[in-house]
């Protein structure tokens, strides 16, 4: 299938048809998602957390990304790749913010970047990078970047002036030039306003059923990473399970000496070739 393009996410949102979207990190999960047809390919920074074993996401460095990026390619070659733009590789300026989104483009071969933050603070980062060539992805609500100042992994726009403000950045963002926005971990009705008023494609992740598309990270939907599983995940296999219960067989089988099983798992040498072998090991005093 064709790898698809921002004509067509505009067209499904105007057919109605919901957009999905998964994060994937490496090549063996990415080729497993673009199989299932999925949308659209989030490379996250959820990365540090899912992948590299960090408690934020804050120490993930843009080679991180960039080679996490190149594999995701690789294993999904027709399918449309937004990878993440890295804590500190835009905030300092909008200069910045180009030279790290042509990194993404240009070496990790993502076809669009995303960046957290509101309009307020994001737009004229959005509109360098847009005049660069780059799409950009915006991403408001819950931005784990800014944990801190959002007093930790919380539902953002609980109250109705929060509400507001989330919307009105998601217009700024718009307006700056994003080509769509990710809304993560807000009440449903705040996700409604945000996509009745959008002229883009607006996804969303914790943001309830009225986005134009869903996303989820493919580590918690499977049910592999178990530290902490967000309220707003369904959980549609428990691969963590599966997986440790095969490690654990294959370390009970080594020891009680059932794995491997010569008949099955080694390769075969003919007759007269053992003989020969065998010979020659005495011969030469081996
Ligand atoms: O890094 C990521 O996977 C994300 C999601 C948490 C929305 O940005």
């Amino acid at each position: 299938m064709a790898k698809k393009s921002i004509h067509d996410f505009h067209k499904m949102v105007a057919e109605k048809e919901p957009i999905t979207y998964l994060t994937a990190y490496d090549y063996l999960t990415a080729k497993m998602v673009e199989k299932a047809g999925i949308d659209m390919i989030l490379v996250g920074d959820s990365l540090g957390m899912v992948v590299l074993g960090y408690e934020t996401t804050i120490p993930v460095t843009l080679e991180d990304m960039i080679r996490h990026c190149q594999a995701v390619r690789r294993g999904a070659p027709n399918t449309f790749i937004v990878g993440d733009m890295t804590y500190m590789s835009y905030q300092v300026s909008d200069e910045q913010a180009v030279e790290s989104a042509g990194r993404m483009v240009k070496e990790g071969l993502c076809d669009a970047v995303k960046l957290e933050g509101g309009g307020t603070r994001m737009a004229s980062r959005i509109k360098a990078i847009n005049e660069s060539g780059i799409l950009v992805m915006g991403h408001i609500g819950l931005t784990p970047q800014s944990m801190g100042q959002q007093g930790g992994y919380k539902a953002q726009g609980r109250n109705s002036q929060a509400a507001v403000n989330i919307v009105k950045e998601a217009k700024r963002l718009e307006e700056a030039g994003a080509f769509s926005i990710l809304v993560e971990a807000v009440p449903s009705m705040v996700g409604k306003a945000i996509t009745e008023r959008a002229g883009i494609p607006i996804l969303g992740i914790g943001a309830g059923s009225y986005t134009h598309g869903q996303l989820l990270i493919f580590a918690d939907m499977v049910g592999l990473y178990d530290n902490f599983t967000p309220k707003f995940v369904k959980q549609y296999a428990n691969v963590n399970e599966v997986i440790s219960k095969a490690f654990k067989q294959y370390h009970q089988d080594v020891k009680d000496k059932s794995f491997p099983i010569d008949s099955e798992h080694t390769y075969k040498m003919k007759d007269e070739e053992v003989q020969d072998f065998l010979g020659l090991l005495e011969k030469e005093d081996i």
